[in-house]
């Protein structure tokens, strides 16, 4: 399967051309995503914003799910780099999923679009758009189901980066609702990559996926354990919209047990990083002082979101371009 993801993500020279996940990407690649990105954090801080390495470019969001830092991040990172944006708001509409996706999609390959950044209810959708529907134009998988967050990912590893530098040393928790999250499985997947020696993940039983081991992660049930020492903690949003019924007792209580407090922030490393992707729920999973307090860098997140998108962006868009000449090459 990872053979696959990599295999379709890639063009002949190894190249990005896709991003669909962080699965079976080579570290040097992330590597050089990441540092991509930090050279893009300085576009941000100029007086004109913008670079020219996407002019001339169309790129569309077509979010099938609600949205808004990722949407409007892609949407900037977009326009940094000069291209021109649309935006498709698809879940609204009441047409059956696959034909609005499939018919959709053909519709705006139509029109000449360079780039679709996906995000869809159903796992796997990226890979299937990627495959089956727009083979020549750029994917970037902005969230499938709760499958794959692969840009999420990479602008959690540049901060962990900027503010605790080498993954070698580091010990990262992950805390909350991992059954749900495309965001827990691409973060396992990236730190693993990146050579992370100490991934944990911290959750009740219910809230935890069949398989979790075979992440390499150490796996809690006790947050008061789990939290010893750690170096940086992701928390996570309870993902109600995706849960059945008797998963949890009462957010009351999941507060009580996972909730990252200032008393159980303490148990953490002194200088614990304290991450969230967003949106925060202030008294569900992180107490308000903890998330406006002094560890918390949510809101760097943000910013490098954008530098982060803009890399994957230009990065997909240089790979499809000299797949095309390799093609034309080979005709
Ligand atoms: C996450 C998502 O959509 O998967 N949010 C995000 O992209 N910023 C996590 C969440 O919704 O809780």
């Amino acid at each position: 399967m990872s053979q696959t993801h990599s295999h379709l993500q890639l063009n002949q020279q190894g190249q990005l051309r896709h991003f669909l996940t962080v699965e079976g990407l080579p570290e040097t690649l992330l590597t050089e995503l990441l540092d991509t990105a930090d050279s893009f954090l300085e576009v941000g801080e100029r007086a004109v914003k913008k670079v020219p390495l996407l002019r001339g470019k169309t790129v569309c969001n077509v979010f099938f799910e609600n949205s808004t830092r990722t949407r409007t991040t892609f949407e900037l990172a977009a326009k940094r780099l000069s291209a021109d944006v649309l935006n498709l708001n698809i879940s609204t509409s009441s047409t059956s999923k696959g034909e609005t996706l499939f018919d959709t999609l053909q519709n705006l390959e139509a029109m000449a679009a360079d780039m679709f950044i996906v995000r869809h209810g159903d796992s796997g959708a990226a890979h299937f758009i990627a495959q089956q529907v727009c083979p020549e134009v750029a994917i970037i998988n902005a969230g499938d189901g709760n499958h794959a967050h692969p840009t999420q990912a990479m602008l959690d590893m540049l901060t962990i980066r900027r503010h605790r530098g080498d993954f070698r040393q580091l010990s990262v928790a992950i805390v909350g609702d991992i059954l749900h999250s495309r965001v827990a499985r691409s973060n396992m997947l990236a730190l693993q990559t990146l050579g992370c020696p100490d991934i944990r993940v911290i959750a009740p039983r219910t809230l935890l996926p069949v398989g979790i081991e075979d992440y390499g992660v150490r796996v809690f049930n006790d947050l008061r354990i789990g939290l010893r020492d750690v170096d940086v903690v992701i928390m996570l949003r309870l993902q109600k919209e995706r849960m059945q019924s008797g998963l949890l007792p009462s957010e009351g209580e999941f507060y009580r047990l996972y909730g990252l407090t200032p008393e159980t922030l303490a148990l953490a490393k002194p200088d614990a990083l304290v991450m969230h992707p967003g949106p925060i729920n202030r008294g569900v999973e992180i107490a308000s002082e903890v998330a406006d307090g002094p560890q918390a860098v949510i809101l760097k997140q943000v910013t490098y979101g954008i530098a982060v998108r803009m890399a994957v962006m230009s990065m997909a868009m240089a790979g499809q371009t000299t797949q095309r000449q390799l093609n034309q090459e080979a005709e």
